[in-house]
């Protein structure tokens, strides 16, 4: 793991343009400072086109910046010699179940990171038994994988990435497949590992009731980081974040109506918990 305060991932001035050159040409990422520290639990959010993905590839070295400097766990994603302990450190799940599914057995699913990585076999073994475990699929080693449930998919894709020993996941749109069940599911798995175990979260979503379960939020606009707080100071700049053309989590509305209408809800309420306790003390 990396020390408490060295940053997880770390980005300064970078840049990234698809087609560069061309008429084609989309600048995706347009100067991004960021810091993320390990054991942090972040939501990226935007509205479509404006960077997450892009963000994300840029996390485990799938895009190198065109200018400026990505550093996870310390090492620069431009450095060949440290592809391998970058894509380790940072695990991904994508956005398709399906997609991500690389062998015939739940149990060999979760061994193809380390295999790759050349952990010896007995090593392998425990921790795809640990990883499994993990993620609520001990029980299910060796079962074929597209017997899975979309939720079960991505949670076997999750356990993949920590048979690895990552030091944080990030995870793009990594429940907008799921049904409410596996969306629960992968919510409640990420929250327990980055609770639990100290892994770092990384949450692309556009889900905003699973942005307000983070605690930092990050939201993205044209290329750029445009806020970035705690949910409930980022989801009280409504007006902010419907210019540009997202809105906020539903229990933060029900709230602001409820205020208008007289009732004594306090700012910044965006759970349910804090909803109920406002109103029913
Ligand atoms: N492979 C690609 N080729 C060309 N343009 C792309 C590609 N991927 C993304 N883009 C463009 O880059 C911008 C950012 O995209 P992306 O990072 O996917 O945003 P998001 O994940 O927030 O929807 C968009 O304008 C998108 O059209
Ligand atoms: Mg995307």
């Amino acid at each position: 793991m990396t020390p408490a305060k060295q940053p997880f991932i770390s980005m300064r001035g970078v840049r990234y343009e698809y087609n560069p050159g061309t008429p084609q040409a989309q600048m995706a990422l347009d100067g991004i400072d960021l810091d993320i520290y390990q054991g942090e639990f972040v939501a990226v959010i935007g509205a479509n086109g404006s960077g997450k993905s892009t963000l994300a590839r840029h996390c485990n070295a799938l895009l190198l910046p065109q200018a400026g400097q990505v550093l996870v766990a310390g090492h620069d994603t431009r450095d060949p010699a440290s592809l391998w302990e970058i894509r380790r450190r940072a695990g991904m799940v994508f956005q398709n179940p399906d997609n991500q599914i690389v062998a015939t057995s739940v149990e060999e699913d979760a061994a193809f990171g380390p295999e790759n990585l050349g952990v010896p076999p007995a090593e392998i073994r425990v921790r795809v038994r640990e990883a499994l475990a993990m993620v609520g699929l001990g029980e299910l080693g060796k079962e074929e994988p597209h017997h899975l449930s979309g939720g079960q998919k991505q949670r076997l894709a999750i356990a993949g990435a920590m048979a690895m020993r990552p030091d944080g996941l990030i995870l793009d749109e990594a429940t907008s497949m799921l049904d409410p069940v596996g969306r629960r599911e992968i919510l409640a798995t990420i929250q327990r590992l980055n609770a639990e175990d100290g892994v770092t979260i990384v949450l692309i979503t556009h889900h905003m009731e699973e942005a307000a379960m983070a605690g930092r939020v990050l939201v993205m606009s044209s290329g750029r980081i445009v806020l970035d707080g705690p949910p409930a100071a980022v989801f009280a700049d409504r007006e902010r974040l419907l210019q540009i053309g997202l809105d906020v989590p539903l229990v933060a509305r029900v709230a602001d109506e409820l205020r208008r209408r007289g009732l004594p809800v306090p700012p910044a309420v965006i759970s349910k918990e804090e909803l109920v306790k406002a109103l029913c003390p």
